[in-house]
This record gives structure tokens, C-alpha cells and sequence, in this order.
């Protein structure tokens, strides 16, 4: 097997469409022994795939895959040409986005977990240059994806907010990317100007990636939010296909949910609830492209309970003052708080929780309590952790690489700590 039995397994389940309770009894193995063969090479209960067991999900893939394979032969080459805009390797948009295509990406993404475990290490973007241009506050965004550069064997150079930048001195987009154009191999750029992304990419041929732009999109943030809800669906024995997805806070300013809405309605029948204060609700562009691709039930209220009832995913997100253009909202209400009794209230133990983040900490802010962390329904930093591997797929894919990690892995040399976070023991042994 040329790659790993994780990844091999994973993707088995993908393509097949089938949560780890069916599969395991199609294949005739119990829940338990699949659980062990999925957990990451080096944890404790990790067990080895019987030889056979891999010869008949080959066989089973195979044949189910005959069908498909017609329908797919009509999309084929590279997934980088198949997602370009203009034939430019950009990822300015979840637009650029089918199932299958997001799907293959992902599949790239499970490659990479060894890598972002500190497991294995990659050089496959070796003398590779990104150019990090953050013109807004940024945490997650900027170094992940300067780690994820990293962590396949580039560097990076960046510059941080308008004042340390020429364009303090009046340079335009199109100077700046271009320039720019000629120090580096990629660019990623955040920006408060919505569509100014998508105005650097025009100015340049080398691939640019939108890590945020203005109230438009983020869509890095939620290729990783979706790989984040099939991986803990794969999890807990669900399907996306007919989920019930709660979105939480400002919609109206909240990027992150743009282009979350836009990349789950590929999927089929979801319920979304859609949960905002008033004056901050989903604008009207959207919801039209979701209601175009049918089968989906859409429903806005102003009361949380009544939002986050039997929902399978909460989505919270941070009120984005700083985009306000007239709004009279200083936080969320006490009663808009996502706190460990109304999910207690209102969902089973099954539904997970999750925030781009930063989630505001600040007294009266009423953003994502922390009486959830120490629960496992809590997926944010499970979710962070996601954003390097699936950043490092979007850069293989961007520059043509992902065919050269699977043989470039080697071992780590250094020993990183079994569990990263202070708390992660609370989920080790259950993905
Ligand atoms: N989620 C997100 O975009 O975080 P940062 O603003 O810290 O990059």
C-alpha cells in the first residue's frame, strides 16, 4: 500500500459515502478493530490492518468506482486546472469548488496529517518563497499558513497592517502584487477591502490565495471548517448529506460564514439554521446561491434555543465590530451566548461545536463561553489543528506537488510531545 492505512481507510469511506458504522459492516469487521486501524500511526491503541482486509476495500473501491469513473473522466487533469480562474492558480473563492473537487483535496489533506503531526517531514517545496501580506490583524491565518510553507520545505517572508507597507505611501494593488511578483513563488493577502484579493490576483501570474477580504471571503477557513465536520461525522458514524448545520452570531459581516454556507451546499438536504441578532443577518446574495443548488431547507430566527434545537453542528462566530457601518451592537446579548447549557438543552451528545476564533473574551462580548472547553463536543482547536494540513494542501495543489509528498516523507528527528494541547488527552483515542 503506497499510502497510509489511515488515509487509505479514510478515503475508502469517502468515496463510498458511507459513515465507519456501515463500512465496518460491510467489510465484516466490528466498529472497534476499524477504529484502531484509523487512529494516527505511533498513538498507543494504533493497530495494524489485517493484509486481507486491505485486498477487499481495494476490491470493494474498485468496483463501485466503475460507475463514477465515466462521470469523473469528463473532469479530468489536474485538480489545479480544474479549480484556476482565467487558468490562474488562485483560491480566491469556494466558488471554484465542486463535492468531487473539494473532495480530492481533501484526500490531499489526510496526506499531509503525518506531516502536521510531526510524525513525518516533507521538502517538497524546497527553495519555495511565499509572500505572507496580512494588511488586517491576523493570528491563525498568518502563521498556519506560514507553517504549512514550512512544514513542506519553503520559507516565507511577510509584512504585517498598512503602516509597514508602501502602500502607506499610496501604492497601488497592481504595483504592490506585481512586485511583490518577482520576490516570491505564492501569495497569500488579507485585506478589509472586499474583492481586493481578487484584484492582486489579476495583477500577477504566480498563485495568490485569499486569506480574507473585507465581509467577501475566507475561504481557506472553510475548507478547513468543512474537512473539520467529516472528519468528527466520520467519527461519530454521521453523514453531512441531510445534516443539520446552526450558524451563530454576525452573518452579516462574518466572512467565514460566507463561504462556509456556500462550500456545505454542495452537499445534499441540509437544514441550516441561521441565528443572528438583528440588523446582522445573512445577506440576501447568498442565500440566493445556496437556494439555487435546491434540496436544502433554510430557516432565520433572532432566538437562539430555537436555532440550536437538534442541531448536529453549531457554528458560532465573533460579532466583527470593526466592519460595523452604523450598527448599534457594542457584543451579543447575554441570551446569543453558545454556553455548555443551552447546548445541554438543546442538542444530544453528538453535536459538535465549533468557531473560526478568535472568539472575543472580553466581559459583555457574550462570544463562545469557555464552560465548554474541558467538553469533547468542543472541536475548535481540533478545527485550528486542521488548517495546517489543508493549507499544506492547498499550496501542493497550487504549485503542482501533491503527486511528489507521498514518497518525500521521512522521519522527524526531534520527539514533539504526544499531545499538543494541555487538555487534547480528553480526545486521544477517540479519531
Ligand atoms: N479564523 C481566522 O481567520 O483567524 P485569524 O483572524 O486569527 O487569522
Amino acid at each position: 500500500m503506497s499510502v497510509s492505512q489511515q488515509v487509505f481507510l479514510r478515503d475508502a469511506m469517502r468515496r463510498l459515502n458511507l459513515t465507519r458504522d456501515v463500512f465496518a459492516a460491510r467489510i465484516g469487521v466490528k466498529r472497534r478493530a476499524l477504529d484502531t486501524w484509523l487512529l494516527p500511526e505511533g498513538s498507543q491503541e494504533a493497530r495494524n490492518m489485517p493484509e486481507v482486509v486491505g485486498r477487499f476495500v481495494t476490491e470493494i473501491v474498485e468496483n463501485e468506482s466503475l460507475l463514477q469513473k465515466y462521470a469523473q473522466s469528463a473532469q479530468s487533469g489536474p485538480l489545479r486546472q480544474r479549480i484556476a480562474v482565467d487558468g490562474k492558480h488562485q483560491l480566491l473563492s469556494v466558488d471554484q469548488f465542486s463535492r468531487e473537487s473539494v473532495e480530492e483535496l481533501f484526500r490531499i489533506a489526510d496526506l499531509m496529517q503525518p506531516i502536521a503531526r510531526r510524525q513525518k517531514v516533507s521538502r517538497v517545496l524546497e527553495g519555495a518563497v511565499l509572500g505572507n501580506l496580512f494588511f488586517e490583524a491576523s493570528t491563525r491565518t498568518r502563521v498556519s499558513f506560514g507553517a504549512a510553507f514550512c512544514r513542506l520545505g519553503g520559507s516565507v517572508c511577510d509584512t504585517t497592517g498598512f503602516t509597514f507597507s508602501s502602500m502607506a505611501k499610496g501604492e497601488s494593488i497592481y504595483d504592490t502584487s506585481r512586485v511583490l511578483s518577482g520576490y516570491v513563488d505564492a501569495m497569500v493577502i488579507r485585506h478589509p477591502d472586499q474583492g481586493s484579493v481578487a484584484e492582486f490576483a489579476r495583477a500577477t501570474n504566480i498563485p495568490v490565495v485569499n486569506g480574507g477580504d473585507g465581509p467577501g471571503e475566507h475561504p481557506s477557513q472553510a475548507l478547513l471548517d468543512l474537512y473539520t465536520i467529516l472528519t468528527e461525522f466520520s467519527r461519530l458514524g454521521k453523514l453531512l448529506d441531510g445534516a443539520h448545520i446552526a450558524l451563530v452570531g454576525d452573518l452579516k459581516y462574518g466572512r467565514t460564514v460566507h463561504s462556509l454556507i456556500k462550500l456545505l451546499a454542495l452537499y445534499r438536504g441540509l437544514k441550516f439554521t441561521l441565528v443572528a441578532p438583528k440588523g446582522l443577518e445573512m445577506p440576501d446574495y447568498i442565500l440566493e446561491q445556496v437556494g439555487r443548488h435546491g434540496g436544502h431547507v433554510i430557516e432565520q430566527t433572532h432566538s437562539l434555543e430555537e436555532g440550536l434545537v437538534g442541531a448536529d453542528v453549531i457554528y458560532a462566530t465573533r460579532v466583527q465590530k470593526e466592519r460595523f457601518s452604523g450598527e448599534d451592537l457594542e457584543g451579543y446579548s447575554a441570551d446569543f451566548q453558545v454556553n455548555k447549557a443551552i447546548v445541554d438543552q438543546c442538542c444530544g451528545p453528538d453535536v459538535i461545536v465549533m468557531h473560526p476564533l478568535p472568539r472575543d473574551s472580553r466581559e459583555g462580548a457574550n462570544d463562545l463561553s469557555v464552560d465548554l472547553n474541558d467538553d469533547p463536543r468542543l472541536a475548535i482547536f481540533r478545527q485550528t489543528d486542521n488548517g495546517i494540513p489543508v493549507r499544506m494542501a492547498i499550496f501542493a495543489v497550487l504549485l503542482g506537488v501533491e503527486g511528489l509528498v507521498q514518497h518525500s516523507l521521512r522521519d522527524v528527528t526531534w520527539s514533539p510531545p504526544s499531545h499538543i494541547g494541555p487538555d487534547d488527552s480528553i480526545f486521544h483515542g477517540i479519531d
